[in-house]
């Protein structure tokens, strides 16, 4: 997408929050159905048949963004087997050479840098010598890099989340299914161990029908939002917190919440509504920092301090989603999964000083009205998959599941098998973000959730349970 289209794109997407927050008033008056959102043409039909790219042998790759996330990223890479780094893009020169020197310190040839400029990635994609596009840029990056990708033919995929707006979301749908390239979020958090645990427990029936799930990314980043020395994450991570109120962030607690419950493989998300705090955590913690007077302490920040929202799934299930970024606070994704015959979560576990973190609760296992950990259910129900990688992912990002994500991703790739997330995972988990700003635009109204894979979701085969 070139640069006038992107900015109109913007506009468009603008306008229409305008008009969502005007229909709420008149909605508000006349009817309590939900909003229908999202002002994208929607591609036709939905997906025919399932799309798997045939096996690529070594899979050559181009990353672009190669700060914080993408120079793990980098690190993991070059220790899987059967792939290899051939070009890096970055705005910040110095970031593209450290990423050459990991590549070539590891043995592999240089890759070629691209440095000229924010839409440099589109020299990029245009390589002849690339299978595959893989991005950790700022969120609002996401999407022009993976069409970029997509449309010159090769496959995509981005960090989280994958999209910001609801018209990126079906642009990145309709793209995949044009072109036949796939387009995956790496949520890592879906082969968080804990989470993998859970899910196994689930698809052998320890829980029973699952009716709930509770789940949010609780994360206090006031630091990280201000930290403009490290010229990162706060160049861009503020900007959305002072024009956005919602829930920024929703597929770290989302994804495996939507894996546990076949969302978009048997089940479909169908509404929410959402509800945010008053903001004051940014001002407060800006006063302290910069001073008072300060220009951080008097901007008025939009993104309100804790934001609650509840989804409910066309087959009767309820999520409720947390969004809290800006108040002290321990980290969490909560991870609770209910079902009719117990209950089992990760977070909060302060006595935890080692195995897996989180509780359980089985009917007739445990004893009533007693919580069990989930360290005494590993050797049953411990995920097949990190009994496979384990020893390979030490060391590796967030407890070893960042490498396991580029693990698997490559191996999909290189065996011709569907990857374990698609497009329309990385649609619906990210399109909640522009959903819960018109919710909470409009006194928490109902609004819909658009059914990405136009009603296939039906027939989709479950995911199973991952092997090395
Ligand atoms: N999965 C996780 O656990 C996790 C953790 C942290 C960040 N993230 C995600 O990773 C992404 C990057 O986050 P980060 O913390 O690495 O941020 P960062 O700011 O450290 O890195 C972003 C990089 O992208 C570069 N960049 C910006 N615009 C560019 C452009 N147009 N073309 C090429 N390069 C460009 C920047 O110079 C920077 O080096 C975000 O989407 C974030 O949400 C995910």
């Amino acid at each position: 997408m070139n640069r006038d289209r992107h900015e109109k794109r913007e506009l468009d997407r603008r306008d229409f929050l305008k008009l969502g927050a005007a229909a709420g008033v008149g909605a508000a008056l006349a009817s309590t159905q939900a909003f229908a959102a999202g002002s994208h043409p929607k591609p036709l039909g939905g997906p025919a048949k399932e799309f798997v790219a045939p096996p690529i042998e070594k899979v050559r790759i181009g990353y672009v963004g190669v700060g914080g996330m993408g120079t793990a990223h980098v690190r993991n890479l070059v220790r899987i087997p059967g792939c290899e780094i051939r070009a890096v893009c970055d705005i910040v020169p110095e970031r593209v050479e450290r990423a050459q020197k990991i590549v070539m310190d590891a043995g592999f040839p240089k890759p070629e840098g691209y440095t000229r400029g924010p839409y440099d990635f589109r020299r990029l994609c245009e390589r002849e010598d690339l299978d595959l596009v893989y991005t950790a840029t700022p969120w609002e990056w996401h999407v022009p890099v993976c069409v970029a990708a997509m449309e010159a033919g090769k496959h995509a995929a981005t960090e989280v989340p994958a999209a910001v707006t609801l018209d990126e979301a079906w642009q990145l749908v309709e793209t995949s299914e044009r072109t036949q390239r796939y387009c995956i979020m790496m949520e890592n958090c879906t082969y968080d161990r804990e989470e993998m645990m859970i899910f196994n427990m689930v698809r052998q029936g320890l829980l029973g029908e699952i009716l709930h799930g509770a789940a949010g990314y609780l994360h206090d980043l006031r630091h990280v939002k201000f930290n403009f020395a490290a010229r990162g994450e706060a160049i861009w991570r503020l900007a959305h917190s002072i024009r956005r109120n919602g829930n920024l962030y929703p597929t770290h607690g989302l994804g495996p919440i939507a894996q546990v419950m076949d969302i978009n493989r048997g089940d479909q998300f169908d509404y929410l509504v959402s509800m945010s705090t008053k903001a004051m955590g940014l001002s407060l913690y800006a006063a302290e920092v910069f001073g008072p007077e300060s220009k951080w302490a008097n901007i008025k920040y939009a993104l309100g301090d804790v934001n609650v929202t509840l989804i409910r799934t066309k087959k009767g299930r309820t999520i409720t989603l947390y969004h809290d970024t800006n108040l002290p606070r321990p980290y969490s994704r909560i991870h609770l999964v209910q079902g009719t015959k117990g209950i089992a979560r990760k977070w909060p576990d302060p006595r935890r000083t080692s195995g897996v973190m989180g509780f359980v609760y089985i009917e007739g296992r445990s004893p009533t009205h007693k919580w069990e950990t989930l360290e005494s259910y590993r050797a049953e129900y411990e995920h097949p998959l990190w009994k496979d990688l384990e020893e390979m992912s030490k060391g590796a990002g967030h407890g070893g599941m960042d490498y396991i994500e580029d693990y698997r991703l490559i191996k999909c790739l290189r065996e011709g098998v569907p990857l374990d997330m698609d497009v329309y995972d990385a649609a619906a988990w990210s399109a909640i973000s522009e959903l819960t700003e018109i919710s909470v635009a409009n006194r928490s109204r109902p609004v819909d959730i658009p059914d990405f894979t136009r009603g296939a979701w039906k027939k989709r085969p479950p995911l199973g349970i991952l092997r090395a």
